[in-house]
């Protein structure tokens, strides 16, 4: 199964697609994931990427889809997608059936989360993750069990992203707005658009998730 997990920053899409991983053994393509490893290894994509993404703007159609493309072509044909922050324009969107066509796959589901603005600044500016495994925390929301030591690997070193201040936040916010929300009419015309309450907590949001995959 081939699902979208669609939101503005900060709604919960890599917290709920890392349960769907443990859960399900699906497969998480997270295109902000793919372009930050990119930076760190300081490929030309990276190199193109920095500065758009420490704007909050978007990075090109052309260099996302290709590394959807890449990544999906690896994958065994058992194993579901979780289309995690990608597709975010409307040439995305059509880039993406072009690549799911040829890899003989279909979408089942377009899950969007809901979260109010001021929450999704709140989430952001508190978030961190664990510099060995990624695995993400909030300050306050969603702590390690053990202060400073991360739940999953056991690592005590933390990060935040350079992009996670409030100024940027606003951008990624706006161009949401603008250019990712109005991909969403042309998925409810085929009938796999579920808009779900994201300001719940972890679990409860992620039950309702999987309510979606099981209908
Ligand atoms: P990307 O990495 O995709 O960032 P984003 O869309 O801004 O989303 P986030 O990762 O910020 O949020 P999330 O929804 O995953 O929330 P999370 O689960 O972490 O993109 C970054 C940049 O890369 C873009 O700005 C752009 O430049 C570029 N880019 C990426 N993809 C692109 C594309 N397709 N095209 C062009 N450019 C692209 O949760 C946030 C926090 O809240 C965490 O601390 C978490 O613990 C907490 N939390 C999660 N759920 C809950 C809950 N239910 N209750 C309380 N707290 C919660
Ligand atoms: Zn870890």
């Amino acid at each position: 199964m081939n699902i979208i997990l669609l939101g503005p920053p900060g709604a919960g899409k890599g917290t709920q697609s890392a349960g769907l991983v443990e859960r399900h053994g699906m497969r998480q393509l997270s295109t902000g994931d793919m372009l930050r490893a990119a930076v760190k290894a300081g490929t030309p994509v990276g190199l193109r990427a920095k500065e758009v993404m420490e704007r909050g703007e978007l990075v090109s159609d052309e260099i996302v889809s290709d590394l959807i493309d890449a990544e999906l072509a690896a994958m065994t044909p058992e194993t579901g997608a979780i289309f995690d922050g990608y597709p975010r324009t409307a040439a995305q969107a059509e880039a993406l059936d072009d690549i799911l066509a040829r890899n003989g796959r279909s979408l089942a589901h377009v899950i969007e989360l809901e979260v109010d603005e001021d929450a999704l600044v709140e989430r952001i500016t508190g978030r961190f993750s664990c510099g060995n495994c990624g695995a993400l925390y909030h300050d306050t929301a969603n702590p390690p069990r053990n202060p400073g030591v991360c739940d999953t690997c056991g690592s005590t070193e933390f990060k935040r992203r350079p992009d996670d201040n409030e100024e940027t936040v606003r951008t990624r916010m706006a161009e949401y707005r603008a250019k990712t929300a109005p991909i969403l009419p042309g998925y409810e015309a085929r009938g796999i658009v579920t808009r779900i309450d994201g300001m719940g907590p972890i679990d409860t949001v992620a039950r309702q998730i999987d309510a979606i995959l099981a209908s």
